[in-house]
């Protein structure tokens, strides 16, 4: 085993796994960003397509090649995925080997969802403005009812059932919570959420309770908020501007960062990480495959590129990473966008605009 943090490999070899659907649209122009951003910034990125796909999976049967997991632990700096999802594959079978294989095998336990809102004239709120809307949300992303525990009996009898169990550990629940103090802390930020369903799902609620005390005590300085998330997502849309970091579980977390997409704009500009800190990392957008957009042009390409600049921070090259979210700021003020957003623009030229303008301001 590779024991050199990511960060630190040379070069830094970035994984890149287009998926299905749309997710091979955004992921081209991602890639051209970095691209320019490399060149522009002489960083020592490389970047290795990995042919990992529903048509691959259709062909040879074969979705995570065997060892891909040690390969990606030991010999790249980060990962990078556009999205899996297509209909030919109803079960989601590679998509789960795939997406949640690199989620749960290498054990990235913070799933990093930042809402921003870019300009207020995407936020669908009345009268919200660009610092209403800017809160982080750690999403438990290793546990909860992703576990796939579970059965089935009877199955398709009228006396068929279905047990889906829900998974917490003292330990998954601690992580994710001091990774979220930690970060607040680091970035300045007074408050903290926790939110669950702790009302009526006593045993998990009450464990995350437990542990959101304790790991609070800690940390002083930050206030500890609480929104059972029904009550949450109600706030969300009311109130927004009271949040800066949101913790929860790893379906609520799923759940809730798509509403959050939608203040931000929609799911065409949210972006993620998937983090252990000192391992390797997954970079991806919020959004899914969309298969009927998919080569129409029509998919917006912010969310992945906003992703590949948390990679690009995540990797130490903050200024680019800077670079890359304030050409995205310019092509929404711009209106040079997807349809989306109200604007012209193919997934492509959009790509192109962005591309233009890390040229100009590089050469400022
Ligand atoms: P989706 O995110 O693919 O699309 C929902 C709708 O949101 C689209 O029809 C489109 O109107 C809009 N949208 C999403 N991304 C957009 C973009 N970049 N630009 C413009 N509009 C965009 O969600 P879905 O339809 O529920 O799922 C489709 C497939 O994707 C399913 O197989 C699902 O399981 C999978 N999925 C994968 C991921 C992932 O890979 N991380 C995430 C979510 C869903
Ligand atoms: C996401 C997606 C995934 C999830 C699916 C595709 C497994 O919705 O990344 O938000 O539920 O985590
Ligand atoms: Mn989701």
């Amino acid at each position: 085993m590779n024991t050199t943090d990511p960060k630190d490999r040379n070069p830094q070899r970035i994984a890149v796994l287009a998926g299905d659907g749309i997710g091979r649209d955004v992921t081209a122009e991602a890639t051209k960003v970095l691209e320019v951003v490399k060149s522009r910034w002489n960083l020592p990125l490389e970047l290795v397509p990995l042919p990992w796909d529903a048509d691959r999976y259709l062909e040879t049967g074969e979705s995570l090649p065997e060892g891909a997991l040690e390969d990606l632990r030991d010999n790249y700096a980060a990962i990078f995925i556009g999205a899996y999802g297509d209909p030919r594959v109803p079960d989601m079978k590679h998509a789960a080997d795939i997406l949640l294989g690199i989620r749960f095998g290498l054990d990235l336990y913070i799933n990093f969802r930042p809402i921003k809102l870019y300009d207020e004239a995407l936020c669908p709120l009345k009268g919200k403005t660009v610092a209403d809307i800017d809160f982080v949300v750690f999403r438990e992303n290793t546990e909860g009812a992703y576990v796939g525990v579970g059965g089935n009996f009877k199955v398709g009898t009228p006396d068929e059932i279905a047990v889906q169990e829900e998974l917490h550990t003292r330990h998954g629940v601690e992580r994710i919570l001091r990774a979220a103090f930690d970060w607040a802390v680091a970035h300045g930020k007074s408050r903290v959420c926790m939110s669950d369903k702790s009302n009526i799902m006593r045993y998990a609620g009450d464990l995350w309770q437990r542990c959101f005390d304790e790991v609070s005590a800690d940390y002083p300085a930050i206030e500890a908020q609480h929104w059972f998330v029904d009550a949450l997502a109600m706030q969300l849309v009311r109130k927004p501007e009271q949040f800066e970091v949101i913790v929860t579980n790893n379906m609520f977390g799923d759940i809730i960062t798509d509403l959050g997409a939608a203040l931000q704009g929609g799911l065409g500009v949210a972006a993620s990480a998937n983090i252990h800190p000192g391992r390797v990392s997954m970079f991806e957008p919020v959004h899914g495959s969309a298969p009927k957009h998919a080569g129409s042009g029509r998919a917006n390409p912010l969310g992945a590129v906003v992703s590949a600049a948390l990679m690009l921070d995540q990797l130490g090259h903050a200024e680019a990473a800077l670079e890359v979210e304030q050409a995205v700021v310019a092509s929404i003020r711009a209106g040079r966008t997807t349809q989306d957003l109200g604007g012209p623009d193919t997934t492509e030229q959009v790509g192109d605009y962005l591309v233009e303008h890390l040229c100009g301001s590089a050469e400022k």
